[in-house]
């Protein structure tokens, strides 16, 4: 079994400079509001961020990648934007904005925003002007309005579900107060979608990019990139037709679906990567698209977003040939698009690794993709959870994810080797997943529950209040100060993981090296780094060469079972 993908070779001695800085580079996404919080009212802010920015020098990553700052009622944890060119004023300013950019900068680490383009919070100015404007408005225009069905209209224009439960579809009252149009959201009620057949939604997009390009922003996360452009003709599908003529294994393979992944999609990335290359260096993007396998590389084309997410390990069970399978296709495909590999584990919609890895293996208790297939924790049976299993198997497989060709994508906490919370009592929940479930699924608070900076005080050094989600007592145990500068903690791994990574990273290449064994995956990447993961559970040989590092103690000539080594 030998794989081998060639591409662009990373200058590692000048990353900062370096135009293809994001093909490889370790990225570090942040939750703001639950990152560090700067004056105690319990939610983390962008001055949190840039006091910790020293902490992200020393962790060793390239990038930060925010998650949405914007001005927002949370009704989606901020992926509910009320205006896109400013900061929540709960979170800050935009000279705090600016502040944070110059010291990630003079530290190293570059920038990438979240941007939102599919939807608008319903407190947008835009929002409420439909809403005052009568039928068929140009201010209708910039969302999508329809008329109901039925005698009077009091039915929705279509049977959909949002992702998030419930109907897709919401009944407006008219200015005149009488029962009126239907909005169309594919998220929660308070995220109207936004027509992307609207001209002006273009331009002003175009607009959006520039200000925080000129702002220092690097690069962008486009939110739902498959879901902007929409071919609402009608008779609109129903759900049951449109689930019968999905016959891919995951999304539609051929473009046809009324709002995931059409092809016209691709003529706003193109204008998009205009704009990225007025700049120097072009500014950079990754796309957030639950797309069919088939279908990913046309956000990653550098005509387009230039990255695409790929959710496949992030989908796995800790398992050698997924493992292997799904390192191959990929590398393969990144080969053939000029694209780089992404790889990620853990992110704010998806219960933590560290967590999933302690669950019991298939039976659907892992995180899954958004389309259809519940993105969850759904009905875990917390007894049956592993904690010391979970964190070991995580730490092996982001050791084994360091060493990847490509880009890494990291959640905040993870460093920290920190478990999912799953017992956040229901009056504190705050995801509309939990809501609109009637809570069948428990959401994805669990991950987002602010980080512990210190084993000890309010909020476990968050900050000086009460953390906007509850943090269990258990916390302290994983807090940055209870690992700094102990030999084998979670943050001292990833320290150094991250620091090797950059020193012998080279082309976007790897060799598989036959092991004689299923349950252990060894390859190499150029100039002899070497990573060996053993997935089993019995000891296996340790492999010849110099072991740089290694994610448990080894045990003389043995690699342990769920143990990821690095040689030379
Ligand atoms: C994907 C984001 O990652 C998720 O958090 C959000 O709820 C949806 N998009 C809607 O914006």
């Amino acid at each position: 079994m030998s794989t081998t993908a060639t591409l662009a070779t990373l200058s590692d001695s000048n990353l900062a400079a370096d135009p293809n800085w994001w093909r490889q580079a370790s990225v570090y996404q942040i939750y703001p509001r639950s990152f560090s919080d700067s004056n105690g009212d319990g939610l983390g802010d962008i001055k949190g961020i840039t006091a910790k920015v020293p902490y992200l020098k020393e962790l060793g990553i390239d990038a930060v990648w925010l998650s949405p700052f914007y001005p927002s009622a949370l009704a989606d944890g901020g992926y509910d934007v009320d205006d896109y060119r400013n900061v929540d004023p709960k979170l800050g300013t935009l000279e705090d904005f600016a502040e944070m950019s110059a010291a990630l900068h003079e530290a190293g680490i570059k920038l990438i925003a979240d941007i939102v383009p599919n939807h608008s919070s319903d407190r947008h100015e835009w929002f409420k002007e439909a809403l005052a404007s009568p039928r068929g408005s140009a201010a209708r225009e910039r969302y999508i309005f329809r008329d109901g069905l039925g005698k009077n209209g009091e039915l929705p224009p279509s049977d959909w579900d949002s992702v998030f439960g419930g109907p897709a579809w919401e009944r407006i009252t008219e200015p005149d107060g009488t029962p009126g149009q239907w909005y169309m959201h594919i998220f929660a009620k308070e995220q109207p979608d936004l027509n992307w057949s609207n001209r002006e939604i273009r331009d002003d997009f175009l607009k959006t990019l520039r200000f925080w390009s000129d702002r220092g922003v690097d690069g962008f996360r486009v939110d739902v990139a498959h879901a902007l452009t929409k071919d609402l003709t009608e008779p609109l599908l129903s759900k049951v037709e449109l689930s019968e003529a999905n016959t891919g294994t995951d999304g539609f393979a051929d473009g046809s679906h009324p709002f995931w992944d059409r092809d016209e999609v691709h003529e706003i990335y193109a204008e998009w990567r205009e704009v990225f290359n007025e700049y120097n260096p072009p500014r950079t993007a990754v796309a957030e698209a639950w797309v069919h396998a088939t279908r990913r590389a046309r956000y990653a084309s550098p005509q387009g977003l230039g990255q695409a997410f790929n959710f496949d390990l992030l989908q796995a069970d800790f398992d050698a040939d997924e493992f292997h399978e799904i390192i191959t296709r990929n590398l393969a495909e990144a080969t053939a698009t000029g694209a780089s590999s992404t790889w990620v584990f853990s992110n704010h919609d998806v219960v933590r690794h560290a967590t999933r890895y302690g669950l019991p293996m298939g039976g659907g208790v892992h995180a899954k993709g958004q389309d259809g297939k519940g993105w969850l924790l759904a009905g875990a049976p917390a007894e049956e959870l592993d904690v010391e299993l979970g964190l070991r198997r995580a730490r092996a497989a982001s050791l084994l994810m360091l060493a990847l060709p490509g880009s890494a994508y990291l959640y905040q906490g993870e460093e920290l080797g920190l478990q999912e919370v799953a017992d956040i009592p229901d009056s504190e929940r705050q995801d509309p997943s939990f809501f609109r479930n009637k809570g069948v699924e428990i959401g994805r608070d669990g991950c987002r529950v602010p980080l512990p900076w210190a084993t000890e005080g309010t909020s476990f050094g968050f900050g000086a209040g009460r953390a906007h989600l509850p943090q269990p007592a258990w916390f302290g145990r994983y807090a940055v100060d209870a690992q700094d500068g102990v030999e084998g903690s979670t943050l001292e791994l990833y320290r150094k993981a991250l620091k090797l990574r950059r020193e012998l990273q080279t082309a976007e290449e790897l060799e598989w090296v036959e092991t004689g064994n299923p349950k252990v995956l060894q390859f190499t990447r150029h100039g002899g780094w070497q990573s060996v993961t053993n997935f089993g559970a019995e000891p296996v040989e340790l492999p010849a060469g110099e072991v740089l590092l290694s994610s448990a103690p080894l045990d003389g000539k043995l690699l342990p079972g769920n143990t990821t080594v690095w040689l030379r």
